[in-house]
């Protein structure tokens, strides 16, 4: 592991549930690292999958996507449809050279402050573990 290297990850989170996961994770001082850069937005399913490849193609290290549970997404299927692009995206990382673990989809509810904060660091340490991403 490269313990100099503080990776630079996105993570796009719903509004509904993950953001206030996120949210909640702070709220209880339940640490999470600061190489998480958080991006609001209305539900998972709304992330075009070229917006991921975007930012992994021009050197952000690793992006992760929260989303409601299966069953509680506020579009009814918007994190089914953020399901089946994950599975897309998985596929252009490879064609991109990539490795899997930049990329990760995790549901996480408004309650979840704690798994917010593991899957997180689970993350960032994956991605210390690999290191800096070659289009850097
Ligand atoms: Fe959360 Fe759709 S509103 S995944």
């Amino acid at each position: 592991m490269n313990d100099t290297f503080e990776p630079v990850v996105l993570s796009f989170c719903c509004n509904w549930c993950s953001y206030a996961g996120a949210d909640a994770a702070g709220t209880a001082k339940v640490q999470y690292p600061k190489n998480i850069h958080i991006i609001r937005l209305m539900c998972s399913g709304m992330l075009h999958p070229n917006v991921v490849i975007d930012a992994l193609t021009n050197g952000v290290d690793g992006v992760l996507v929260c989303g409601c549970h299966p069953g509680d997404c506020h579009y009814q299927e918007g994190n089914i449809k953020a399901e089946n692009r994950a599975e897309a995206i998985e596929l252009m990382l490879e064609d991109f050279g990539l490795e899997p673990e930049r990329f990760r989809l995790e549901w996480v509810s408004a309650s979840e402050g704690p798994q917010f904060a593991r899957i997180a660091t689970e993350m960032v340490d994956a991605l210390k573990e690999i290191g800096p991403n070659p289009y850097k």
